[in-house]
This record gives C-alpha cells, structure tokens and sequence, in this order.
C-alpha cells in the first residue's frame, strides 16, 4: 500500500500580512493566520506555537521561554522586522530554535521617514497645520507665526551609527549639516567618510547637537539612555527624534523637558508602552508624534513579508536562513 508523505508543515503566521503573501503560504503550508490583526495573548501565542513548525511575528509578538513552552516542533520564529528586541535570543536559541530578522529591505525608507520627522519637528509642520486648522492664521507675519530651527548648516547628532544612522547622515549631507556620531564600535574610516560622519562620544554628542537623532536597537543596557540628565547637556535650541525604539527614551522626563523648553521640540515615531503614549507628551504641543511606522511604504513592508518568508521556508527546508541572528 502506498502510503502519502505530503503533509504540508503549519505554520503561523500571527499578524495580518498581504493576502497575496497569505495565498502563496497557503499553497506550501498549512496555516494558523490571524487576518484580524488583533495581538494574541500570550497564552494564544503559546498555545500557536506548540502546534507549528515555523512561525511569522512582529515585534508585537514576545518570543520568551513562556512563549516557547509548548514549542516541540517549532524551528524558526521568523520577526518581520530588522529589530528585535520583542525576542529573548539566549531562550530562543537553547530551545534549538532558529531566529531572523528582516534587516538592509528597510533602510532606506527608514532613513527617509527620519529625515520626515526630522524636518517636520525642525520646522513645526504638524503643529503649524493645526495653528492653521483652528483658525488661528490672521495674516502673514515675521513674528506671529510658528518659527523653526534650520537644518542647512546645523550639526546633526546620531546615536547608533548602524545601516539606517549612516543613511540619516547620507541625507543629512545633502542639506549641508555637519555630521557627528556616537555608536558603541567606531565606524571604519572609509564608512566614516562615505557618510562624512565624525565621531565624538555621548556627552560631545549631546552637547554639540542642534539635531540628535536616535537610531539605535534597544537592549537592556540601553534602556532610558536618553533620560532627565542627558537632556540636559542638550542645547536649550535642539530637537529629539526617536524613530528607534520606546524605551530608549525617559518619556516622562522627555515630557516635562518639553514643557518646560529645555529642548525645543522632539519627533517621536516610537513610544514606552506603544501604542500609548504618555499623556504628558500628548498636552505638548512641540511634538510631531508618528504611530511607529519608519518602514511603512507599501513597498517596504512587501518587502519585510518576503524576506521574512524567505526565512521561514529556508529553516523549514533545512537551509540556512539568509537573516539568521542567532548563529
Ligand atoms: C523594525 O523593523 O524594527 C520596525 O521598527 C518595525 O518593528
């Protein structure tokens, strides 16, 4: 008698993604998918992960050891997302699980949403459309009216000098800033000079200026790296941008430096505890606030659903996945 060996391997997939995507998945797997797009509970998570062999999150998903406790068959857990810090890799790896990320499809885009949020703090854009939504545009005026900060000739701090800070600091090339940089590791000096990027430490950082942008992976070290004290070595003129992770910064400290103009404006993409955000930092009104979408274009986001499924599939055929993380 013969007997089928075609059983198609489960997989999860626990957020919404492109039906498309969905419909080829489909075609070589059978599929627990969450179209509603609703964050399952932890116990759901874990309850999914014991049944499958491979598993599609975002940085929604906490990958932990509770999460894994059910995971007999699991070999990857595939983030559709270059960042990772929704993962705990030590427990991943010592359960024999296999981890990627969806690095270099979504640097670019993020440098350029940056470079949004960037200008829009710098130039007050949101909160002058709101001036102009309440009424508040009499007549054109020198003074009356919502002024910035420049960026032509200003110098740009980048903290986390990765992928999408060297793409900041191209950018920022293009509008005359002068570059400084602090990372953990120096960067190479052709690297150096390929983004015309200097490197000083934190506090030079910090003090020199006019602009710091955040792009750095958050870790447990990290946590509240930009909180009361370091603000206030920043200049009284600068802004903030956080297009890295929440947590990073001291929201509640940002919250009353910003009200009471020790720095002059930030533009946040991610928050402590998204999708809230502290009420403090909603009543000020020299804040761009973006609901974490630095990789969002359409393109992009297809482009993190590929790779990440090219992930999945290379693990489940015992191939090594193009963006493994724990090697
Ligand atoms: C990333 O890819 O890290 C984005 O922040 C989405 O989580």
């Amino acid at each position: 008698k013969l007997t089928s060996h075609n059983r198609k391997p489960k997989i999860l997939v626990a957020r919404a993604i492109f039906p498309e995507a969905l419909a080829k998945l489909k075609a070589s797997f059978e599929v627990i998918s969450n179209q509603a797009d609703q964050v399952l509970t932890p116990q759901a998570l874990q309850k999914a992960l014991g049944e499958v062999e491979g598993a599609l999150v975002t940085g929604s998903e906490r990958i932990d050891a509770a999460a894994l406790a059910h995971a007999k068959n699991l070999k990857i857990v595939a983030n559709i997302s270059v960042g990772y810090n929704n993962f705990d890799v030590p427990a991943i790896t010592a359960a024999g699980i296999m981890a990627s990320n969806t690095p270099d499809v979504l640097t670019d885009t993020t440098a350029d949403f940056g470079f949004a949020l960037l200008m829009a703090t710098a130039r007050r854009i949101t909160e002058s459309e709101r001036w102009v939504r309440d009424g508040k545009w009499a007549q054109w005026s020198i003074v009356h009216n919502p002024l910035g900060m420049d960026l032509h000739h200003s110098t740009i701090g980048i903290l986390g000098m990765g992928r999408i800070g060297q793409g900041i600091a191209k950018r920022a090339l293009g509008f005359g800033m002068n570059v400084i940089y602090h990372n953990r590791s120096r960067l190479s000096v052709e690297d150096e000079k390929a983004c015309g990027a200097t490197y000083v430490s934190k506090e030079e950082l910090l003090r020199l200026a006019d602009h710091l942008v955040l792009v750095l992976p958050y870790t447990a070290q990290n946590h509240h790296t930009i909180g009361a004290p370091e603000i206030a070595l920043m200049k009284p003129t600068a802004t903030l941008i956080n297009i890295a992770r929440g947590g990073i910064v001291d929201d509640a400290a940002l919250a009353q430096a910003l009200q009471a103009g020790k720095i002059f404006a930030a533009g946040l993409d991610v928050f402590e505890g998204e999708p809230t955000v502290h009420p403090e930092l909603l009543k000020c009104s020299n804040i761009v606030i973006a609901p974490h979408i630095g990789s969002g274009t359409e393109k992009t986001r297809r482009a993190m659903v590929d790779l990440a499924i090219e992930n999945l599939r290379a693990a489940l055929q015992g191939k090594r996945p193009p963006s493994l993380i724990n090697t």
